[in-house]
C-alpha cells in the first residue's frame, strides 16, 4: 500500500489545493500496492429473489439487455444466484405448469408461501451465466428439495451450485427444520452437512453445494461451519461458500446514512470485518462469495436508489475482490424483509418497485451505473492492487495482467449534495504510452436519482429506461502523459476509469 509522494505533488497540495486538503498522498505509482489475483472473470454478479425470478425474465423488458451490458463489460457471462427469503417458503410441484404460483396480500408484498414447477428451471437454464439455485431447508422437506434439485440438474446446463436454506441464522425453534429445539449455529452446521450429503448423493455429484449462506458472521459463519464440513466428511460436496452482506438497514425504523455508505475509509473498514471468513474459506480450499448483498435492508431508507449507492458499489466490489471474495451477487427484487417503501402510486406491485434494485419495468436506476463501472474496471484484468492506504476519502486502484498495469480507478468519496463541486488532483506515475483515456462516472449529486430526473453518466452515456440500451455518444477525456505521469481531476462523489497502454507499440 505504498504511495509515492514527490516534492512536486507536495507543492501542489500545499499551494494549489490549499490547507483544507489533508491527503498525505496525491501521487501514486501505478505499479505500487500489493497485487492480488482477480480470481473470477465476472465478480459483479446478480441475485434474483426466488419468487421474483420468473417475473424478471418474463415481464421486465430491460432484464436481458441490463445483464448483457454487464456480460460485455466483464467479457464473461454474468453469474446468477436465484434465492433469498422466499426460497425457504417455496415447495416444488412437478405438475405445476407455470414457473411459479403464489398470491400476495397486497401489491408489492412477498408471498408467505409459493409453489414452483419444472419450467422454473427451464427459465434458469436459459441464463447465459453459471447459475446457483436456492432450495428450501427451513420447511424440512428433504424429499421435496431433492426432487427440485434433480429436475434442475437434468434441465440446467449452466448449473453452478445449490444452496440449502437461506440465512439460517434467522431460522427459529418454530421452523420445521429445528424440530422444536433451540436453533443454534451448531444445530445449523449439523443440518447443513447432513443435507449436503443427502442431496449430493441423490444426484451422484460432488462440488455441487453453496454452503453457509449466512447473514451475520462471525456467530453464524464459514469460520464456524468449515471445521464441521471437514469432520463430517461433507466438504467434498461443497462447491463454494457464501455470506450475505448489507452494510446498512432501515429495519424497525433504523436510520440510514448515505455519506457513511459511500465513504471510502468506511467501506475499507467494513469489508475488512469479513477477513476471517476469507481465511476460513481458503483453509477449506473453496471459493467465497457475497451470495446476496446490497446497500440497505428493509426498504433502503431512502439511500439505496441514489448515485451515492452506485459509488458504494464501485468501492465495495473492489474492496471485496481485494480481500478475497470472488463474486458479489447484488440482490434484486425482494419485497419482504427487504421490502421497498417507495410504492409509486400509479405503478403498484411492479418489479420496478424495489429501492436497491438496479432496473425495473420503468427505470434503470442509478446503482446500475456503479455496477457497470465496476464490471468495466475488472473486465479482462487478472490482478488488482490498492494504491492508497485506505484511511482517506480517495480510493486508488490499479488493474493489470501479471506483468503490467493498464487501468486505474480513482474514487473520490467526498459527499456532494449541493453548491459547487470540489475537485481533487491525483497524479499517477509509471504509466506506459503517450496518453491516457479517462471515462468519468458522475451525476449532479450524490443524492441524485434517475426516477427524479437526475441521471448519472458514464463516459457521457446513459442507460435507457425500460430497455437498458446504452444511449448517447461515448465521451472520453484524453490526458497527455509526461514521462509516464499525468494529473487527473476527480470531483467530489465521482469516479474515474483511466486506461493506458500496457505496452508502447
Ligand atoms: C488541478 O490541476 C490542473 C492542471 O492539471 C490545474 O489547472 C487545477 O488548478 C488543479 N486544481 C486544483 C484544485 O489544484
Ligand atoms: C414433502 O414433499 C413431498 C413431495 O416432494 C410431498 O409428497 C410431501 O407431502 C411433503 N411433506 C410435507 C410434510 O409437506
Ligand atoms: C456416479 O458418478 C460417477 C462419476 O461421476 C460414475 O462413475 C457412477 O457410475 C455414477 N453412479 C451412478 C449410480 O449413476
Ligand atoms: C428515466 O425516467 C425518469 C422518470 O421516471 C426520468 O426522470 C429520467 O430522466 C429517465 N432517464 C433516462 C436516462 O431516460
Amino acid at each position: 500500500m505504498l504511495a509515492v509522494t514527490t516534492l512536486a505533488t507536495l507543492a501542489l497540495s500545499t499551494t494549489a489545493l490549499g490547507a483544507a486538503v489533508q491527503r498525505r498522498d496525491v501521487s501514486y505509482s501505478v505499479t505500487g500496492g500489493t497485487r492480488v489475483p482477480i480470481k473470477d472473470p465476472a465478480p459483479v454478479a446478480i441475485s434474483y429473489e426466488f419468487f421474483a425470478f420468473p417475473g424478471y425474465v418474463n415481464d421486465v423488458g430491460a432484464t436481458a439487455q441490463c445483464v448483457k451490458n454487464l456480460d460485455d463489460a466483464a467479457g464473461a457471462p454474468t453469474r446468477i444466484r436465484i434465492g433469498g427469503t422466499t426460497q425457504d417458503r417455496a415447495t416444488y410441484d412437478p405438475s405445476l405448469t407455470s414457473a411459479v404460483s403464489y398470491t400476495v396480500a397486497s401489491a408489492g408484498a412477498a408471498p408467505l408461501t409459493l409453489t414452483y414447477g419444472p419450467s422454473f428451471f427451464d427459465l434458469a437454464g436459459k441464463l447465459s451465466g453459471p447459475t446457483t439455485i436456492g432450495l428450501n431447508r427451513r420447511l424440512n422437506n428433504l424429499t421435496n428439495s431433492i426432487a427440485a434439485a434433480q429436475q434442475a440438474a437434468d434441465t440446467m446446463g449452466n448449473l453452478y451450485a445449490f444452496e440449502l436454506g437461506n440465512e439460517p441464522d434467522l431460522f427459529s425453534s418454530s421452523d420445521p427444520i429445528a424440530g422444536g429445539k433451540t436453533w443454534t449455529p451448531s444445530a445449523d452446521a449439523a443440518s447443513q452437512v447432513s443435507w449436503q450429503a443427502s442431496v449430493s448423493r441423490a444426484l451422484n455429484k460432488t462440488d455441487i453445494i453453496q454452503g453457509g449462506v449466512f447473514l451475520q458472521p462471525p456467530k453464524w459463519s464459514v469460520q464456524e461451519l468449515g471445521p464441521v464440513e471437514v469432520s463430517s466428511g461433507s466438504l467434498g460436496y461443497v462447491k463454494s461458500f457464501s455470506d450475505h452482506s448489507y452494510p446498512q438497514s432501515a429495519c424497525g425504523g433504523a436510520s440510514t446514512n448515505l455519506q457513511s455508505l459511500q465513504s471510502h475509509s468506511g467501506i475499507v473498514s467494513y469489508t475488512k470485518g469479513f477477513a476471517a471468513e476469507v481465511t476460513a474459506a481458503n483453509s477449506a480450499g473453496k471459493p467465497l462469495f457475497f451470495g446476496e448483498t446490497n446497500s440497505a435492508t428493509c426498504g433502503g431508507g431512502g439511500i439505496s436508489p441514489t448515485f451515492g449507492a452506485a459509488l458504494w458499489i464501485v468501492d465495495y466490489v473492489l474492496q471485496a475482490v481485494l480481500l478475497g471474495y470472488e463474486r458479489l451477487y447484488f440482490h434484486q427484487g425482494g419485497w419482504s424483509r427487504r421490502s421497498r417503501s417507495m410504492v409509486v402510486a400509479d405503478k403498484p406491485g411492479t418489479i420496478g418497485n424495489c429501492q436497491y434494485c438496479w432496473w425495473g419495468q420503468y427505470d434503470t436506476g442509478a446503482p446500475y451505473y456503479g455496477a457497470y463501472f465496476a464490471a468495466s474496471a475488472l473486465g479482462g484484468m487478472s490482478t488488482i492492487s490498492q494504491l492508497d492506504d485506505g484511511t482517506g476519502s480517495i480510493g486508488v486502484y490499479a488493474f493489470g495482467d501479471t506483468t503490467s498495469p493498464s487501468r486505474v480507478v480513482v474514487y473520490n468519496s467526498a459527499y456532494f449534495t449541493s453548491g459547487a463541486r470540489s475537485y481533487t488532483n491525483i497524479t499517477l506515475t509509471d504509466m506506459i504510452g503517450s496518453s491516457a483515456t479517462v471515462k468519468r462516472l458522475t451525476a449532479p449529486y450524490s443524492t441524485s436519482r434517475v426516477d427524479q430526473g437526475q441521471n448519472p453518466t458514464f463516459a457521457g452515456q446513459m442507460f435507457a429506461n425500460a430497455t437498458c440500451a446504452i444511449e448517447g455518444t461515448q465521451v472520453t477525456e484524453e490526458v497527455h502523459l509526461e514521462g509516464g505521469a499525468a494529473t487527473f481531476s476527480v470531483g467530489a462523489s465521482e469516479a474515474l476509469l483511466i486506461e493506458f497502454k500496457a505496452h508502447k507499440y
